[in-house]
């Protein structure tokens, strides 16, 4: 164990997002284009650089980790690599091994995380209505990634469904999806859509559905309380008191979350991002296939913690697509 990683306004950096492909068997329209071009395989960090890259951020203090992607159950192998990071659950080391996935292949593995010691999950659900599903992720099919959430809750996995508010596309479902998962016991989590990725001439601007508003038409039927609670994540929490059900917000745009920042981002190619709206990178690649020590993972590590910056710069309300970010979502992880 080495000193913790403390960046220059003093967050101490505990959770660690790992992307472990860029590719994904679906196409969200806010996250990728259609036609994607992925990384070339070796440019990929292999399952053994991974495992050292995460068991060093383990043992410089990260206590959580969130694998993602892309899809993060496409990429091959991705099941011996869960096996591998349950031995930092069984040290104690790790408190806590996640992912967040599209729920297409969830049937087939959710028993096999389930036994890795994965204990939640986050499951990113847009729409109930299987034409629209099929819209927002251009060919998913709902029944599958439907499959996939049950299996998950039979494999004993507390299920987190991520529905980005997308305005013209669920506004209309805000209550249906809210019961689908309270008739569930599924948590649920509104994400407001980010300026990222391909856009062409389009402006999320557009599609960009506060999550004031929102929270608003909750409270026509419901009371609605504030919970100070966190989960550790960038999510607030509301209580709905007529049902009891606890609804999170992510909301970067109107409400900002910065400056508890607990996080930092490692993508399928081993750069380090330090926020997800900011540019600033470091190379751990390259340091990793150096050499075989330690010691100068660590230090290159170190350095990129001390210019985490202070936060991002989405912002539509200035000219309505500054601070947007051209990167995919898919590299970074979200
Ligand atoms: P917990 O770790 O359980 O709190 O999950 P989470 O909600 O952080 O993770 P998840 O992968 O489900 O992410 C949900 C959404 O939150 C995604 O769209 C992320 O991009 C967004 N998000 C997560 N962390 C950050 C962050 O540090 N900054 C910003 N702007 N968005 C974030
Ligand atoms: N804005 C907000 N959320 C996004 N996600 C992907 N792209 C965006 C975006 N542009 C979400 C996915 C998933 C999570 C990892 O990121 O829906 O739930
Ligand atoms: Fe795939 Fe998730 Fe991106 Fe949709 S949001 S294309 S499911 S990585």
């Amino acid at each position: 164990q080495t000193a913790p990683l403390i960046d220059p306004f003093a967050r101490a950096i505990s959770y660690l997002r790992v992307s472990v492909t860029d590719r994904c068997d679906f196409r969200c329209v806010y996250c990728m284009a259609e036609n994607m071009t992925f990384l070339p395989k070796a440019d990929l960090l292999t399952l053994e650089e991974l495992d050292r890259m995460c068991t060093t951020f383990i043992r410089m203090g990260v206590e959580k980790l969130r694998i993602t992607g892309g899809e993060p159950l496409v990429r091959k192998g991705i099941i011996t690599f869960f096996h591998a990071m349950k031995r930092h659950l069984d040290s104690g080391a790790l408190k806590e091994l996640t992912l967040t996935t599209n729920g297409s292949q969830l049937a087939k593995y959710a028993g096999e995380l389930a036994d890795c010691g994965v204990r939640r999950i986050n499951v990113s659900l847009d729409t109930l209505d299987p034409a629209k599903f099929a819209e927002i992720t251009r060919w998913g099919r709902l029944p599958q990634v439907l499959d996939g959430i049950a299996a998950a809750k039979a494999a004993g996995l507390r299920v987190k469904i991520n529905a980005v508010a997308l305005k013209g596309f669920n506004e209309d479902e805000q209550f249906s999806i809210t019961d689908w998962c309270a008739h569930n016991g599924h948590d649920l989590t509104w994400i407001e859509v980010m300026p990222m990725g391909d856009l062409g001439n389009e402006n999320r601007l557009d599609q960009y559905w506060s999550l004031r508003d929102l929270r608003a038409r909750y409270a026509e039927r419901f009371t609605v309380t504030d919970l100070a609670e966190r989960s550790g994540g960038p999510a607030r929490y509301v209580r709905l008191e007529e049902t009891g059900q606890k609804i999170g917000f992510i909301t970067p745009l109107t409400h900002n979350f910065c400056e508890s920042c607990n996080r930092v981002r490692l993508t399928c190619t081993g750069e380090l991002y330090m926020c997800l709206g900011q540019e600033d990178m470091a190379d751990l690649r390259s340091t990793l296939r150096a050499s075989a020590a330690d010691a100068p993972l660590e230090s290159a590590i170190r350095a990129a913690i001390s210019h985490k910056p202070k936060g991002h710069d989405f912002d539509y309300s200035r000219s309505g697509v500054s601070g947007q970010m051209t990167r995919h979502m898919s590299h970074t992880g979200g």
